[in-house]
């Protein structure tokens, strides 16, 4: 289970201060879906974020599966990270210098999984998501759908028990947005995986189990 307990997060940067999020707190049961939407600016990818250990909020609690992921030490977060999340990136962030196959790989040897093994899993993934072809292509060879897909492979690659993406489709036609979504929901639901999407694709958001609506970083709706 995910718990979210009264979570604010505020910047300060070039342009002044910005409250990103206030007093955020929802609870999503462990192999559900959430979907988080909200317009530009309002604090989705901070949610996630926060969610996910890699932006820590001035005040509240994040647990996940039982630990309150900000009071580890930053070697045990790294670690529980790496096991236990899986991320998609708004904007894909794969790495230029890995090829298909090995960003796929990555968090398998992160995670000490044997090279046969991580070999299996690999060539199932990139069979799944289409690119079996393609396995030996550098990110820039791409295209934004096809990194996407790679990106949703590589999140899910080590059966993370949380998958955070952050619209995943934002760069993506409609088609090939859905058929991303698809996939990574029959790969999520599969291996039983609780999920946080943000979108702004109301069809997309329909197919999770939870909405969770957030304005000006305050959630404003929360439908089950
Ligand atoms: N690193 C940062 N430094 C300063 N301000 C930031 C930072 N990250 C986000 N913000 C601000 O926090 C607010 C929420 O941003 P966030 O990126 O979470 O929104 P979002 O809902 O993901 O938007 P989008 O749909 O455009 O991706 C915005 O006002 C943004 O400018
Ligand atoms: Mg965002």
């Amino acid at each position: 289970m995910i718990e979210l307990e009264k979570i604010s997060k505020e910047f300060r940067s070039g342009r002044g201060y910005v409250r990103a999020l206030t007093d955020v707190s929802f609870t999503l049961e462990r192999g559900k879906t959430a979907a988080v939407v909200g317009k530009s600016g309002s604090g989705k990818t901070t949610l996630l974020n926060c969610i996910g250990g890699l932006e820590r909020p001035e005040k509240g609690t994040v647990i996940c599966f039982g630990a309150d992921i900000y009071s580890l030490s930053a070697k045990k977060l790294s670690l529980f990270q790496r096991k236990n999340f899986g991320f998609v990136f708004q904007h894909g962030n794969l790495l230029s210098y890995l090829t298909v196959f090995e960003n796929i790989a990555f968090p398998l040897w992160l995670n000490g999984i044997a090279e046969k093994q991580a070999q299996l899993r690999v060539k199932e993934l990139l069979k799944k998501i289409g690119l079996s072809n393609a396995q030996a292509a550098l990110p820039h060879e791409l295209s934004g759908g096809e990194i996407q897909r790679v990106s949703a492979a590589r999140a899910i690659a080590h059966s993370p028990r949380l998958l955070l993406a952050d619209e995943p489709t934002a760069s993506l036609d409609t088609v090939t947005g859905k058929n991303l979504i698809a996939l990574m929901f029959e790969m999520g639901r599969n291996q039983g995986c609780t999920m946080v999407i943000s979108t702004h694709d109301p069809e997309i958001s329909r197919l999770a189990d939870q909405i969770i609506q957030i304005k000006d970083g305050r959630v404003i709706k929360e439908t089950a």
